[in-house]
């Protein structure tokens, strides 16, 4: 609870623990800060239930003490709750459990609410202005593969949800541009075209093949290798030594990725790894001064509590490596940036090294040394990709599937599916071009961001617009029309809706895109059970059935907007 800021308006998990928070402090005066344990209800007794009669019996029991019994401190916790609107009944169960049935008044009220005040009302509020969400991050010259997709999506998806937080967010593209790779680049740059000459794409004809080309020259020839890791150490003249034509490189690639960024609608702000290289020397030698870095074989490393292996700094030839520019960008991004959420999305199989960075910046002095205090830094890994053979899915290797031609296949089988419905004929070439992109990239990003589904389902949005069907004006059914939760699927509907709040801020706080696509999919399956068994349009409970609607309608819209998924009008 740290992270967010106390008043939580669409909070319906954080109201109910205020609430249990002063009957605590009423049954239990002695023990302080007992935190409420408020948690979703997963048997039918209730809604929400608290969690903290047990616990707190093991802790009285002891001492001088009336109560017999965890039910009893339960019965008590009950007693002790102040009067609310929220709640309709309440009943302790088993061990001490305190159940809660909200009212059903209540509930249609705050939807309502929504509905005329906005679904910003129901966002999370965080207690920090600005964070970093670096993500996307492929290499310069080199083809952006699946663990790039990965990122890309999950990151756009945190940095939606912080961003719908009201957090100023930094999306950072920390693309690979420089580096040992970057230095082979650039002497093969210099053997290739001496003189300099204006290198176009038609120069370097496949930059896949140009990339190919110059690391077999590192791999075979250890005099070129050595230049090339010479052209990279820092600093002195460090910038004075990469040819112009390493920019038109750096155009290629950047035209490359833009391309993939357009297709799935992800906004990115470049700031390569080249950016930091000035701010190195300096970082590395106030880590020295408080007494961190130490000279091991030749290098300069700090060592980590509990890390067998030492984060390398400077390496033995004086060159700089991805570590060290990734300290730099820290220090960089929390003290020109002054961001106090730092988030990187790569694969787990760079967890390591995140972890000794972010240790050593505890070390320094430059984070808390919790996790739960702002500023804090945050890795997300997600899965490797394998390929077919079961090995991780790689660039370099000979064969892979290109990002590009993997957003291709996702497009051609969507509109194969929507010609087979007879669409050609339907819709015009644009409309029918539109939808398969947004199904085929939206198949693409919620597969990659649900994790724990596996099945097909088709959102029933168009269900929800309803409303438009019905011929009536929303903004008049807002202002005159009531919303009822009568029928017990509208209710369990309603009380979904509601959740909204507490699962964006949970996605949001933990960083798990996957908890919102879940939410997502329950929100359709209660839309599916109230619309198959409340009539809507012309039934005596229409407005309000309509506005339930139309409720359903903007959280949807919401969910599909923070997933980065672009919501299908008709199919
Ligand atoms: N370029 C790296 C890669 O392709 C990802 C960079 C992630 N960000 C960072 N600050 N290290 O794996």
């Amino acid at each position: 609870m740290a992270n967010t800021s106390e008043e939580n308006s669409g909070n319906l998990k954080k109201q109910l623990a205020k609430l249990f928070e002063a009957s605590l402090r009423e049954t239990v005066p002695s023990e302080h800060d007992v935190e409420p344990l408020v948690a979703a209800c997963t048997a039918k007794f209730g809604d929400y239930q608290c969690n903290n009669a047990m616990s707190l019996w093991s802790k009285i029991k002891g001492k001088n003490t009336d109560f017999k019994g965890p039910p009893a401190v339960g019965q008590a916790i009950m007693k002790n709750l102040p009067p609310s609107e929220m709640i309709e009944s309440c009943s302790v169960a088993g061990p001490g459990f305190v159940n809660v049935v909200l009212s059903k008044t209540w509930l249609a009220e705050k939807i309502q609410n929504m509905l005329v005040d906005g679904i910003d009302t129901w966002a999370p509020k965080f207690s920090i202005k600005r964070a970093v969400v670096d993500f996307s991050s492929p290499n310069i010259a080199k083809e952006m593969h699946v663990g790039h997709l990965r990122s890309t999506i999950i990151g756009d998806t945190l940095a939606r949800m912080l961003e719908f937080s009201k957090v100023d967010v930094l999306r950072r593209n920390h693309v690979g541009d420089w580096g040992t790779q970057f230095g082979m680049l650039i002497e093969f740059l210099f053997e290739k075209f001496p003189n300099f000459e204006d290198v176009n794409e038609r120069a370097i004809g496949d930059l896949q093949a140009f990339y190919k080309a110059s690391k077999q020259r590192f791999d075979t020839d250890s005099a070129f290798k050595e230049r090339a890791q010479k052209a990279v150490v820092l600093p002195p003249g460090w910038r004075t030594q990469v040819p112009p034509s390493m920019a038109q490189i750096c155009d290629i690639s950047r035209k490359e990725f833009d391309k993939v960024y357009q297709r799935l609608g992800v906004h990115l702000e470049e700031k390569g790894e080249s950016f930091y290289n000035p701010f190195i020397p300096g970082v590395i030698e106030g880590l020295s001064n408080k007494g961190l870095v130490q000279e091991s074989e030749g290098a300069r490393v700090i060592f980590i509590e509990g890390i067998n292996i030492p984060l390398i700094v400077v390496k033995s030839d004086g060159g700089y490596n991805y570590a060290s520019t990734d300290l730099a960008a820290l220090w960089y991004r929390l003290n020109e940036d002054k961001a106090e959420w730092i988030i990187y999305v790569t694969d787990v199989g760079q967890q390591q090294h995140f972890d000794m960075v972010f240790k050593a910046a505890k070390r320094a002095g430059w984070l808390p040394a919790g996790d739960s205090m702002f500023p804090k830094t945050s890795h997300v890994g997600f899965g490797l990709v394998l390929g077919d053979d079961g090995k991780r899915f790689r660039t370099r290797a000979t064969e892979v599937v290109r990002l590009v031609d993997l957003l291709d296949e996702a497009k051609t089988r969507s509109k194969a599916a929507l010609v087979e419905r007879g669409k050609a004929e339907e819709w015009t070439e644009e409309e029918l071009e539109q939808t398969a992109e947004a199904i085929g990239y939206g198949a693409i990003k919620y597969a990659d961001l649900k994790n724990n589904r596996l099945t097909n389902y088709t959102f029933n949005y168009d269900r929800c617009l309803m409303i438009r069907k019905s011929g009536k004006d929303i903004e008049e059914l807002k202002k005159i029309g009531v919303l009822v939760l009568a029928h017990p699927d509208e209710r369990a509907l309603g009380l979904h809706l509601l959740q909204f709040a507490e699962t964006v801020e949970e996605a949001c706080t933990n960083l798990l895109p996957n908890v919102l696509c879940e939410y997502l999919y329950n929100l359709s399956e209660y839309f599916t059970k109230f619309y198959s068994n409340c009539q809507v349009v012309g039934s005596a409970e229409e407005t309000s059935r309509l506005l339930l609607c139309e409720a359903t309608a903007v959280v949807m819209r919401k969910c599909f907007f923070l997933l980065g998924i672009v919501p299908v009008y008709k199919i």
